[in-house]
């Protein structure tokens, strides 16, 4: 194992915890910390492999440019959020909003973007702002829930595949437009992005784009070589929307693969609620919620562990920073 060169500004960590705890005197300057994570790289990269995500704990971070300063002080090859599937606003050209989806819902656990080819390896996330009540950003790492997982599950998803199905409105409907998806009024540029990253895309007559990705839903991580559970099912298939709403968009939508998001097995079958409701019990059972303080920051391996969110009142700023 690396050994951790010590500031003063450190107090100690705690490489068994998840997240690993690595505790900063209160206060400690975002300068400090730059210092500190910049002469570590080795021991914060081996910590994370291991457990799949550190909490930085005691940070001086109380605004979106301390945030902006410590990521491009600490990160490099960030990415955008292109193809993303979640409402969110651009702050600069590395920090993002976390998702602006509605405080009273949970958001399922996901390994971001990991129904696009393209997805980050790692992510910062960043509490500016805690909420009042709730607001924490479970984790759970792959490994575990794959060990939980059913086994004709696992076998299902490995021998078929996953097909995430998205129908982006062009300016009016339910769900993010292509426009607000893709970063650009460029349709063509669009097409563009969809062919190198082998999504099969189709234009319908009202302007709505229909994407299909065809994703593995299980991999193997791109340094360790681990497998891990890694996709979105849950998340995309309809069940998720609950009953009611489900059957107002039924109504709206007609067939599942019509409605803004969807997922079937890679060859076109249907995954049935019930199997995404035991996926959604298994990951439940490893998950770790911890709430939020401010200028905490939090760094997580996207291949090895998911993340969501719970739901939440008053004000909560949580800022995003994604890497590839
Ligand atoms: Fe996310």
């Amino acid at each position: 194992m690396e050994k951790v060169i010590s500031p003063s500004c450190l107090q100690q960590i705690n490489d068994l915890a998840f997240p690993v705890a690595y505790e900063f005197n209160e206060g400690t300057s975002v300068e400090d910390f730059a210092a500190f994570y910049s002469s570590n790289t080795k021991a914060i990269d081996e910590h994370l492999y291991r457990q799949g995500a550190i909490s930085f704990n005691g940070l001086n971070i109380k605004s979106r440019t301390d945030f902006q300063t410590v990521v491009a002080a600490i990160g490099n090859r960030f990415i955008n959020y292109i193809d993303g599937n979640s409402p969110r606003t651009k702050l600069s050209d590395i920090v993002y909003t976390s998702t602006e989806y509605d405080p009273a819902q949970t958001i399922t656990q996901h390994n971001e973007l990991s129904y696009s080819a393209n997805w980050p390896s790692r992510i910062f996330f960043c509490c500016i702002r805690a909420a009042a009540t709730g607001g924490e950003t479970p984790l759970a790492d792959g490994r575990k829930v794959l060990e939980s997982m059913d086994k004709q599950i696992i076998n299902a998803i490995e021998s078929k595949g996953l097909t995430y199905i998205r129908n982006l409105h062009g300016g009016n409907g339910f769900g993010p437009s292509w426009q607000h998806t893709f970063e650009t009024n460029d349709a063509a540029k669009v097409e563009e992005y969809c062919r190198n990253l082998s999504m099969e895309f189709k234009w319908k007559e009202d302007g709505t784009l229909n994407l299909k990705h065809h994703r593995k839903g299980i991999i193997r991580h791109s340094v360790t070589g681990e497998k891990v559970w890694f996709n979105q099912v849950d998340q995309f298939h309809p069940t998720h929307l609950g009953r009611d709403v489900y059957e107002v968009l039924s109504a709206m939508y007609g067939a599942d693969e019509e409605l803004p998001t969807s997922v079937t097995f890679g060859d076109g079958t249907r995954i049935e609620d019930s199997m995404v409701q035991e996926i959604i019990e298994t990951i439940n059972t490893v998950i770790v919620a911890k709430p939020w303080a401010e200028g905490q920051l939090i760094l997580v391996d996207n291949e090895l562990v998911s993340h969501g969110r719970k739901p939440f009142t008053g004000e909560r700023e949580v800022l995003v920073s994604m890497m590839k």
